[in-house]
This record gives structure tokens, C-alpha cells and sequence, in this order.
């Protein structure tokens, strides 16, 4: 049994992280400001300190004593990036360098750090699936800070023999994630708004794709680079090398949930990556894990899930009855 630090450990990928630790018999501590992320999204098994990632005092002492960090705290938002630069910028890099140092200042040594790095550091990907080895054009700062993060990533190991593994998660979706923010992912989006019968907001003409990667699969990678015993600093795709038009999606999800969508078009997004299709391979080499959630059966564990919240809030959300004498019945 080892302790781990899991930095946004009440988000959506972090808490699934937390509770696979958790059936490993590991300690779990986590690190949030829950900003996007929540309480209830965690198990009460998991210590949780409310703080800041980018405070240094906050972070060194929740490094203290760990075997090992899982950084994924930040501002996962590439459109927040764009409305609010310094904030997204302080949360994304210079949280990232703040868990570095204090991962070097550790007592009993460099504490690993695995990290949340993302498919937006290659901006616009052209047809052919992506190899770690591609050129990287960052289109949007939030990219810019991710592929920053590889470069301290780099500078951690070569400088101060931190081992550090980026993982360049291509888009994400599973059960909790909060599909009520207009920043949240686009699956937590459609599935919401097709169980509540609302039209889908599509931006430009749909026919930009994804790759995406069901979360389940994603705990797989984090953990398998956190096993690791190569000590150099790695950036590794996690990604299935399937790519699917945002229209595809649409009709899919709405196939469902047995509902023809409705679209509601609107004009492109700033910044918006055309096309987005990863390599897998590396990771298959590498840490001897692959993406092997199909769309269709993600799909549906994540429809289940939100129509389950759906209801639970419908719940909590009904009226006491009373009854003629004004007494709640
Ligand atoms: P999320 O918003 O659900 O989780 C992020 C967590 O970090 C939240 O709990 C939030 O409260 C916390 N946080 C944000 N700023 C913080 C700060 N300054 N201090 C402490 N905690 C802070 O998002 P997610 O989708 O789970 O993303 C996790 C990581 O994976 C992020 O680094 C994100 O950039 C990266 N990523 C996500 C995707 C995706 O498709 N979801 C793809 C690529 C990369
Ligand atoms: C997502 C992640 C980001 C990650 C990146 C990696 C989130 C919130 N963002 O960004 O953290 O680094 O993948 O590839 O998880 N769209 C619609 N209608 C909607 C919502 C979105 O048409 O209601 C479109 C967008 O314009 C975009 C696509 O769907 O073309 C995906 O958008 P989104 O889910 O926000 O993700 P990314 O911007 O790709």
C-alpha cells in the first residue's frame, strides 16, 4: 500500500483516479479548490485539503509524505483560456511548476509526478493520427500552458531528477462530468440536453472531429505511467485512435436516447481544433495499456449516469406537498 497526492481529485477524471486507488488498497490524498470540482464527487476514504495548486506553502505540505502525484488540477476549459488568460495561466502552469518544486523539495527524495498534459499542444492535427513525435502548434493559451508543462516536465528530470510522465489526454468523457457548465465537455453537453429534450448547440459546421476516450481507460494510462520504472521524462498519447465528427455524435448519442436531435447552429468557436485524431501506439509500447472502450458503450454508461443525476435532482428539487391543514404530508 503507497499514499498518492491527486491534485483535482474532486473533478471529473480525478475522482474516477481516487477511487481506483482506493480498491487498490492505496491512501489517497487530494488537493482541490473546487472551482469545477466537488465534494460529493469524492470518497469520504480520500483527505481532502480546499486550496490553491498555484500555493506553494499549500502544495509542499500535501506532497509531504507521498510515494507519488497525480497533478491534474486545473482550468480544463480551452474557452476559459481565451476569456480569462492569466487566470487559466496561473492555474495551468504555474501550478504545474509549483507541483514540481515542491515534488524536488519533498523530504526523502523527487517524488514521480504523473500529469494531465493535453492533445490541445498540437493545435490543428491534419487527417493522419498524431504521434507524440508531431509538430506542436498550440492554437489557444490553453495549449500553450499544456505543452509548458512538458517543457518544466523535461526541465524537472534533466535539472532536479524528478520523474515525470505527461499524458496527452485527447477528449475525455465518462459519468461526472458536469455537464451544466457551458464549459464542460461536449458529451456531458448532448447527453444532458437530449435527456431534457433541448436542442444541441453545434458550433461551425459539425464536421470537426475528436478522439474521444472514455475515463475509465484514462485511469488505466495514469496509473500504468505511475508504474513505470523508466526514469526520463515522457509524454505519452492517451487517445484510441478513432476519430468522429462532432454530427456523428450527435446522431449517435440521440440514437441512444431514442430521440432525433435537434441542432442549433451556431458560428465556429475561437480557437476551435479542426481536427483531432491520436496515435495510440507509444502507449501501447510504452506502458502496455490501451483505450479499449468503444464510443457506442461509453456512450452509454455516461447517458445512464446523467439520467440517474437527472432524477436525483428532479427529487430533490419537488415541491413538499401539504396538506389541507397547510401539514407537510
Ligand atoms: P475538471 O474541471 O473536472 O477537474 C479539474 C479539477 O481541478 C477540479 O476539481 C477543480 O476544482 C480543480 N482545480 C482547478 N483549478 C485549481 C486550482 N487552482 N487549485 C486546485 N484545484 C484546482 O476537469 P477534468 O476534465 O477532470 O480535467 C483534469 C485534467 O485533465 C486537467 O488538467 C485538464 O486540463 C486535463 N485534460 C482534460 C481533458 C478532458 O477531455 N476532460 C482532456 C485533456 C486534458
Ligand atoms: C477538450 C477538453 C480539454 C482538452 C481537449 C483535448 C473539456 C471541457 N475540454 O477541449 O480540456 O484538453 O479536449 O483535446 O473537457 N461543441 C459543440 N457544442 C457544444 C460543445 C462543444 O459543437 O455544446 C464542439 C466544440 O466547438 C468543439 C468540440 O465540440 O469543436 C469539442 O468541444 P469541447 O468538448 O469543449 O472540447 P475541446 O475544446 O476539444
Amino acid at each position: 500500500m503507497a499514499h498518492f497526492l491527486v491534485t483535482g481529485g474532486c473533478g471529473f477524471i480525478g475522482s474516477h483516479l481516487c477511487d481506483r486507488l482506493l480498491e487498490r488498497g492505496h491512501g489517497v490524498r487530494v488537493l482541490d479548490d473546487l472551482s469545477t470540482g466537488s465534494e460529493a464527487n469524492l470518497d469520504p476514504r480520500c483527505r481532502l485539503t480546499v486550496g490553491d495548486v498555484a500555493d506553494p506553502a499549500t502544495v509542499g505540505q500535501a506532497m509531504e509524505g507521498v510515494s507519488g502525484c497525480f497533478h491534474l488540477a486545473a482550468s480544463a476549459s480551452v474557452q476559459r483560456s481565451i476569456e480569462d488568460w492569466l487566470g487559466s495561466h496561473r492555474a495551468n502552469l504555474t501550478g504545474t511548476v509549483v507541483v514540481f518544486d515542491a515534488a524536488r523539495r519533498a523530504r526523502g527524495g523527487p517524488v514521480p509526478v504523473v500529469y494531465a498534459s493535453s492533445a490541445a499542444v498540437y493545435g490543428d492535427g491534419g487527417d493522419r493520427p498524431l504521434s507524440e513525435g508531431a509538430p506542436l502548434r498550440p492554437l489557444t493559451a490553453y495549449g500553450a500552458d499544456k505543452l509548458g508543462c512538458e517543457l518544466h516536465g523535461r526541465v524537472a528530470w534533466l535539472v532536479h531528477r524528478i520523474p515525470t510522465v505527461g499524458l496527452r489526454f485527447f477528449n475525455v468523457f465518462g459519468p461526472r462530468q458536469d455537464p451544466r457548465s457551458p464549459y464542460s465537455g461536449v458529451i456531458s453537453i448532448f447527453a444532458d440536453r437530449l435527456l431534457s429534450g433541448k436542442a444541441l448547440t453545434v458550433y461551425g459546421d459539425g464536421g470537426q472531429t475528436r478522439d474521444f476516450v472514455y475515463v475509465a481507460d484514462v485511469v488505466d494510462h495514469l496509473l500504468a505511467a505511475m508504474a513505470d520504472p523508466v526514469r526520463e521524462p515522457r509524454v505519452v498519447n492517451v487517445c484510441t485512435g478513432r476519430a468522429t465528427t462532432i454530427l456523428a455524435l450527435a446522431e449517435i448519442t440521440g440514437r441512444i436516447v431514442g430521440i432525433r436531435p435537434e441542432i442549433d447552429g451556431r458560428p465556429p468557436r475561437t480557437g476551435d481544433i479542426r481536427t483531432s485524431l491520436g496515435d495510440p501506439s507509444l502507449a501501447k509500447v510504452r506502458l502496455a495499456v490501451s483505450a479499449g472502450t468503444g464510443l457506442a458503450e461509453g456512450l452509454r454508461r455516461t447517458i445512464e449516469h446523467t439520467g440517474m443525476q437527472a432524477r436525483r435532482h428532479e427529487k430533490k428539487a419537488a415541491p413538499v406537498e401539504t396538506g389541507a391543514a397547510g401539514i407537510q404530508t
